[in-house]
């Protein structure tokens, strides 16, 4: 849901053309966040004067535009500051007036990047337009660009610090966001904030830094800002109390910024919703927290914070600046055509490192270490509430039968909306695991801080280290799958499958009573990335499967039953979210109470019907739905002879009955892969979809 960068650089010479080309690459690298449009602001040719660049759809389009535009690129910056924006829209279509940078006034004294969505946006745009400011464009972040200007004019002095100025907006607003401000009344400064969304600073530096942290800096509660009562529509004219000033400031580690010899040096800064933005510049970064200020300047970073009540304790805090475990090549295409593409084929690697140092092979044992101290508190537990979203949602459907199986507490497996929707009862003796690729999708991290609330043990499964859940949640376990780029999630499912899976292994460790069955799953887990391998040697011939028996139809019905339903679910996900093809997941055991209404000789049909306990039943809903002429595509065993004659087969190794689905969910990624490129569509870049859902 949108990606914000910024580029400071301080005491180096650095031209327009490589600035442009800097903040293009870190949007390029966040596309799958939002490719509606895209946007840079820069600095002009004399002080204070700004350059926007804007187009409609990807990055590739505003790079053409930058290349065609008349502007002297060779013209250099000892210090400046510059943002950028790729969107995925929310408020106002596609369009170039409501691209980012959004500015408050033609003269752009504020402009802005964002990330999140305003929700008392129109009640703000009311009351600055009764106050005679004029709007161009139909998004919420224009309104916090205007009153950023409106707060700023109302100021007799004009002597308030550009972090108060922007800690005094942020009072105002509702709703979720990480922005980047940029003024003509603050050269080469910005300020960065965020609240639910994702935000990190890069930094980079030729000699080493003094110390590897920013300590928060507060102000003392004396002459706080007491907010904008005036604002509100049926208050008289008056205006704000001021702001407090840099006086009051309590502590300040601003030394952080000099070398170790203690002299400042010449300096970069890349602020960004997303590592992978970074990464090719740094991997030094300091990831803020809700409601952090960051205040970039004169080659130095100083964090403050949001206060949002007056009795709110002021707590002593740094942020720690980290080295990102990241490497460049991990977010390239590399040989593939599409991100999708490569990380289904990542599969077998990326099952190994969800394992790598937590399956002992050698004694049948599990070791999550971000679990153990927590194990017993789980074990106590009254029953295990799975939360989550979209695909991360089905691997929890996946694995709920399992983990009841193993650890005998009852599982409930709830969509983050749905359950928050209901209020849903929570209790201090529930258990509740949140699952998440990106550690970020809003309706996720709202469930969790519900839960968070009513004092449940929170657990994570997320794949994004240092992402909002993975910090938020008490314990957990990272599923190491490496970034995953494309917005069809792939390999996050098969890694948070096995994730889930270890923890239900880890938490009946001690049954004696299982330990055939223990053995069993791990010496399954074992041959997994082998199997999966020979499942991705089918490729060929689901293409074909694409090319010829489903890239015309309209409609696909997928159906399977026990652990197969979330198969199915999932590869209709897959399939509809790339194909834009009509496509369900069927529960076998619902057909004769609806679905098989659907059937008949048209009706494209796949079946998941690999050897488990429930074989026989799924067999007769293939009986049913043949009697009444349909041709399903059948996805079985290797070794399974009673498919009948002539019936077309998707034939992927045996394992396990509960491992059974990461083999059997491949064919399906790479089939709707297939139907996607048939079709022309955009792999990497679904239609009105975007990677990390970080709006409600
Ligand atoms: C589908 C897909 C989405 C996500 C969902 C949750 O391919 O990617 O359905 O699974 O938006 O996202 P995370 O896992 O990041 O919480």
């Amino acid at each position: 849901m949108c990606g914000i960068f910024a580029y400071c650089s301080y005491l180096q010479d650095k031209d327009r053309k490589t600035i442009c080309e800097i903040l293009c690459n870190g949007l390029a690298r966040q596309e799958y966040r939002g490719y509606d449009s895209a946007g840079i602001g820069i600095d002009g040719d004399t002080p204070g004067e700004m350059f926007f660049f804007k187009e409609v759809g990807k990055v590739a389009g505003l790079r053409k535009k930058i290349a065609e535009a008349s502007v002297d690129t060779s013209k250099t910056f000892v210090s400046q500051v510059s943002i950028a924006h790729t969107r995925w829209a929310t408020h106002g279509p596609p369009s170039i007036v409501n691209c980012h940078p959004l500015r408050s006034d033609l003269k752009a004294d504020f402009t802005v990047v964002h990330n999140g969505i305003v929700t008392n946006a129109a009640a703000l745009r009311l009351v600055l337009q009764k106050r005679g400011y004029k709007f161009e464009s139909e998004t919420d972040t224009e309104a916090v660009a205007i009153l950023t200007k409106y707060i700023y004019d109302s100021q007799a002095d004009k002597r308030i610090t550009f972090p108060d100025l922007v800690k005094t907006v942020l009072k105002e607003l509702e709703g979720s966001f990480a922005f980047v401000f940029k003024s003509r009344h603050y050269p080469n400064e910005v300020v960065t904030a965020r609240r639910g969304s994702p935000l990190l600073i890069g930094v980079k530096t030729e000699k080493k830094l003094k110390v590897d942290f920013v300590d928060v800096e507060f102000h003392a509660p004396e002459g706080e800002n007491k907010g904008l009562e005036a604002l509100a529509p049926t208050s008289p004219g008056g205006l704000l109390a001021p702001p407090s000033g840099g006086s009051n400031l309590l502590r300040t580690q601003s030394r952080a910024f000099m070398s170790e010899d203690g002299l400042p040096q010449p300096i970069e800064f890349f602020v960004a919703s997303d590592a992978s933005a970074i990464i090719e510049h740094t991997k030094r970064v300091l990831y803020l927290e809700d409601d952090d200020i960051a205040h970039i300047a004169e080659g130095e970073l100083h964090i403050h914070r949001l206060r949002r009540n007056e009795g709110e304790p002021q707590v002593a805090a740094h942020r720690m600046i980290e080295t990102l475990e990241l490497e460049l090549a991990e977010i390239m295409k590399g040989k593939f055509d599409h991100f999708m593409q490569k990380e289904i084929y990542e599969q077998p690697e990326s099952v190994v490192n969800t394992m790598r140092g937590r399956v002992n092979f050698d004694n049948n044992s599990i070791t999550l270490g971000g679990l153990r101290a927590y194990l017993p508190i789980i074990r106590r537990g009254r029953r295990i509430v799975f939360c989550a979203c979209g695909t991360s949602y089905h691997s929890a459907i996946a694995t709920r039968a399992i983990f009841e199986e193993l650890t005998e507490i009852p599982v409930s497996v709830e969509l983050a909306s749905d359950f928050l929707d209901r209020k849903t009862p929570i209790f201090r003796d529930d258990v509740c695991v949140f699952v998440s690729q990106s550690g970020e999708t809003a309706d996720t991290i709202l469930a969790l801080r519900y839960c968070l609330e009513r004092g449940a043990l929170c657990v994570g499964v997320v794949n994004t280290v240092g992402s909002t859940m993975s910090r938020e949640t008490h314990c957990g376990v990272h599923i190491n799958a490496g970034p995953e780029i494309g917005v069809a999630s792939t390999k996050a499912y098969t890694s948070q499958y096995i994730a889930l899976l270890m923890i239900a292994l880890q938490l009946s460790e001690d049954r004696m009573s299982l330990i055939s069955r223990r053995t069993q799953i791990i010496e399954g887990l074992h041959a997994l990335p082998g199997q999966i391998r020979e499942v991705l040697a089918l490729d060929k011939s689901l293409q074909e499967f694409a090319t010829n028996d489903l890239h015309n139809q309209r409609s696909l019905l997928l159906m399977g039953r026990g652990y197969q339903y979330a198969t199915c679910l999932e590869g209709a996900l897959k399939i509809k979210e790339i194909s834009y093809m009509h496509s369900e997941g069927i529960l076998a055991g619902e057909l004769k109470h609806g679905p098989l209404a659907l059937i008949d000789e048209n009706m494209p049909v796949i079946i998941v019907m690999t050897q488990d306990s429930l074989y026989p039943k799924v067999q007769s809903a293939f009986s049913q739905i043949t009697a009444r002429k349909a041709q399903p595509i059948v996805v079985c065993n290797e070794e399974d002879d009673a498919i009948p004659k002539g019936v077309k087969t998707i034939r992927v190794p045996k394992t396990v009955d509960c491992l059974q689905g990461i083999l059997n969910i491949i064919p399906l990624q790479l089939l709707s892969y297939h139907l996607a490129i048939k079709n022309g569509f955009d792999v990497d870049f679904p239609r009105n979809l975007a990677k990390s859902v970080t709006t409600e």
